[in-house]
C-alpha cells in the first residue's frame, strides 16, 4: 500500500488526476472504474481540464462505474448515471456507447449483475478503480457486514450511508434502501486501485484503515490492503496523526 498525504482536496484532486492522466496517456484505450460522491468531483474537474486545455484524449476508453441505485433510470438527477454525464462524460471526448453505469431499472438484476462482471471481463477487465470511502468503511455499497459479495449484487443501504447520501435528494424519504453494487472481488480485480479521501468526517475511518494491520468485512475498504498496487490519497484533514 501507497499512502500520500496532500495538503488539502485542490492537491489531492490535482494528485488522482495526474495518475489517471499518465495511464490513459501510456494505454489510450485504458478501462477505467469510476466512483461517485463529492469525493471524485475534483478529480474529474482535472481531468476535463486536462482534455481542454492538453487535448487528454479519451476516445479510445472504457468506464465501469462502481453502482446505481435500484429503481432510478438515468435522467434522475439523483442517478448515478446522470452524475457521471454531468460531472465526467459530457465535457470530454469519450464515446458514450463505452460508458458503463449499472442499469437501475433492469428488469432482471440478478442475472443483470452477472452480466455487468462479464462485461467488465470482456473488456479485459478494470486497469485503473478509482473509490471514495463512506464514513463507515464502505466501499461501493460493500457495507460493513459479516459477508460480503464476491461479484456485482443487489446491495441493501445501511442507515449510516442512507444519511450520508441524502444530500443528493430531497429528503431522506426519498434515498433509494437498495442498489447494484460492484463486489468486493470485481474490485479487487482491477489492476490497480486509487482511493480517495478528504475532509474531518472521513478521518476516523482512515485512522482505523491506518492503525490495524488486520482486514475485515466489518470494514470492506480493509480489504483492499491486500491489493498489490493500492494507493491511498488523503487530504490533511482526513489524516489526523
Ligand atoms: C460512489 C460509491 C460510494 C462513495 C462513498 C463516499 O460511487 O461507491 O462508496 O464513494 O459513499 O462518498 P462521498 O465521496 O460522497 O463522501
Amino acid at each position: 500500500m501507497k499512502l500520500i498525504v496532500a495538503k488539502n482536496y485542490e492537491e489531492l484532486s490535482k494528485t488522482a488526476a495526474d495518475i489517471i492522466k499518465e495511464e490513459v496517456i501510456k494505454k489510450p484505450n485504458i478501462v477505467l472504474g469510476l466512483a461517485t460522491g463529492s469525493t471524485p468531483v475534483g478529480t474529474y474537474k482535472n481531468l476535463i481540464k486536462f482534455h481542454e486545455e492538453e487535448g487528454l484524449d479519451f476516445s479510445k476508453i472504457k468506464t465501469f462505474n462502481l453502482d446505481e441505485y435500484v429503481g432510478l433510470d438515468g435522467k434522475h438527477p439523483s442517478s448515478y448515471r446522470y452524475f457521471m454525464d454531468e460531472n465526467l462524460f459530457s465535457k470530454i471526448n469519450i464515446k458514450m456507447e463505452n460508458t458503463y453505469v449499472p442499469d437501475g431499472k433492469a428488469s432482471d438484476l440478478e442475472n443483470y449483475c452477472k452480466e455487468y462482471d462479464r462485461s467488465i471481463e470482456e473488456a479485459g477487465g478494470i486497469d485503473v478503480q478509482v473509490l471514495g470511502i463512506g464514513s463507515n468503511g464502505h466501499i461501493a455499497f460493500n457495507e460493513p457486514s459479516e459477508s460480503l459479495s464476491i461479484g456485482t449484487f443487489i446491495a441493501s443501504l445501511k442507515e449510516t450511508t442512507i444519511k450520508d447520501n441524502s444530500r443528493f435528494f430531497n429528503s431522506i424519504e426519498e434515498v433509494p434502501t437498495t442498489a447494484i453494487s460492484m463486489g468486493i472481488g470485481s474490485i479487487l480485480k482491477a489492476k490497480k486501485i486509487i482511493l480517495l479521501a478528504n475532509g474531518k468526517n472521513k478521518a476516523e475511518v482512515i485512522q482505523q484503515l491506518l492503525d490495524k494491520n488486520v482486514v475485515s468485512t466489518n470494514l470492506p475498504v480493509s480489504l483492499l490492503l491486500l491489493h498489490p498496487d493500492f494507493t491511498i490519497i488523503v487530504d490533511e484533514a482526513a489524516y489526523k496523526k
